[in-house]
């Protein structure tokens, strides 16, 4: 990846200009090379012979309109996001969500050191409420052998960190045995993987019983990612619409059955950029919506109150969020490539720092959505979208593909 480059991500007017002069201004940034920027004028996409790679049974491929998503501001720096979805109005949305924010401050957040969580299964253990103990006196050893089926990345500074053992079930013998590894910049599923193989016939030596499954965990407890963002009564709209979010958030910290709506906007967001960047966003959803629902009772991922001052609202979102910047897609695919020069981590940045902008896009989508929700309703913002693509459209005739932009 080439070297970090400062940019701004207020683009006044970006919406109403046509696809291609976007894709210049984008490309005026200096982010994008040569490379990247002739992908993206040629259409996108996804040549055959490396989607025949990809996946299985290839016919062909399934595109979907790739915007980006502006006027974010996280922990004092700037990104143009690049996010894929089909559904209109995700992108705006943001957008509009983020420059209310920017006005206030920004966003800011942190993530975890990425440690993934693989578990180890073992049935009918004699004695299970001492497997723990008898895990826990050969704890180097576990550690040892798991670092040896990952090489490439203990060199890299990462490996196995720590282990766990929880008996679910005492009288039928089920014992879990995780083991937690630092797996740096990558997703991390292959690896954790290799590992919860590697150690499962040392465990097996301790624990007795029968080996089960040796996964992942897709609630990746250890890799959780927490941000902010705050926005001022007046910037949002006025001291009601304010109260009228806080509200829209209790309502959904009382109900499941909103909060599941509540979490759908915010995957909008994460889900988009996930997409557009080649992540394994499957495994974003299942550790979402069972960390959302891990007290037993299905919650909000991210909550709004009132700041202490009065003046506004602040709104936080902690989630799990496994995410990479190496690895899978991120090598083969051209446009996810593309996308991450867009995105330009900060040097060093890495996966820590995907995750943050992620769940910033998440947390702004839910704020946009909320805004609408507790005002106007969402419909009319939708149609207000709906038409100004219209006018769009008729106004620039050489456009192939209008679309709002949400830098209103
Ligand atoms: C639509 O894709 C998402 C919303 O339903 C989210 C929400 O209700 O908070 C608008």
């Amino acid at each position: 990846m080439a070297a970090a480059k400062s940019i701004s991500s207020r683009i006044a007017g970006f919406y109403k200009r046509t696809l291609a002069k976007r894709l210049d201004v984008v490309a005026d940034s200096g982010l994008l090379s040569a490379a990247s920027r002739a992908w993206l004028q040629a259409g996108g996409g996804l040549d055959s012979v490396t989607a025949d790679r990809m996946s299985e049974n290839v016919i062909g491929c399934q595109g979907l309109p790739l915007g980006v998503g502006l006027n974010f501001r996280i922990n004092h720096r700037d990104y143009l996001i690049p996010m894929a979805v089909e559904e209109p109005s995700v992108i705006a949305a943001a957008s509009n969500a983020a420059r209310l924010v920017r006005v206030s401050g920004g966003f800011s957040g942190t993530a975890d050191a990425p440690v993934m969580t693989t578990q180890v299964q073992f049935d009918d253990v004699p004695e299970a409420d001492t497997a723990p103990a008898r895990v826990e006196a050969a704890r180097a050893d576990i550690l040892a052998a798991g670092n040896r089926a990952i090489p490439s990345m203990v060199a890299r500074g990462g490996g196995c960190v720590d282990l766990e053992t929880r008996v679910l079930d005492r009288d039928e013998g089920l014992v879990v045995v995780h083991i937690y590894v630092d797996v740096g910049d990558a997703m991390g599923a292959n690896l954790v993987d290799s590992v919860a193989e590697a150690v499962a016939p040392v465990l097996a030596e301790l624990v007795g019983g029968q080996i089960g499954l040796r996964i992942l965990s897709n609630m990746p407890l250890r890799r959780m990612v927490r941000v902010s963002g705050q926005v001022s009564a007046d910037a949002i709209g006025g001291a009601e619409l304010a109260a009228g979010i806080v509200r829209a958030s209790r309502f959904a910290e009382r109900d499941p059955l909103r909060a599941a709506t509540h979490n759908k906007g915010i995957m909008n967001g994460v889900d988009a950029v996930a997409l557009a960047l080649g992540q394994d966003w499957r495994a974003i959803e299942a550790g979402a919506h069972a960390f959302a629902a891990i007290e037993g009772r299905y919650r909000p991922l991210a909550t709004w109150a009132h700041t202490d001052d009065g003046s506004g609202i602040i709104g936080t979102l902690h989630m799990p969020l496994a995410v990479a910047t190496v690895g899978g897609a991120t090598r083969v695919h051209p446009g996810v490539q593309a996308c991450f020069e867009l995105l330009n981590l900060s040097d060093g940045g890495g996966a820590r720092e995907l995750a943050v902008v992620m769940a910033t896009v998440g947390l702004a989508s839910n704020l946009a959505a909320l805004k609408a929700l507790a005002g106007e309703g969402i419909q009319r913002g939708h149609m207000r979208l709906h038409r100004r693509r219209l006018e769009d459209e008729a106004q620039v005739a050489r456009v192939e593909h209008g679309g709002g932009g949400g830098d209103e």
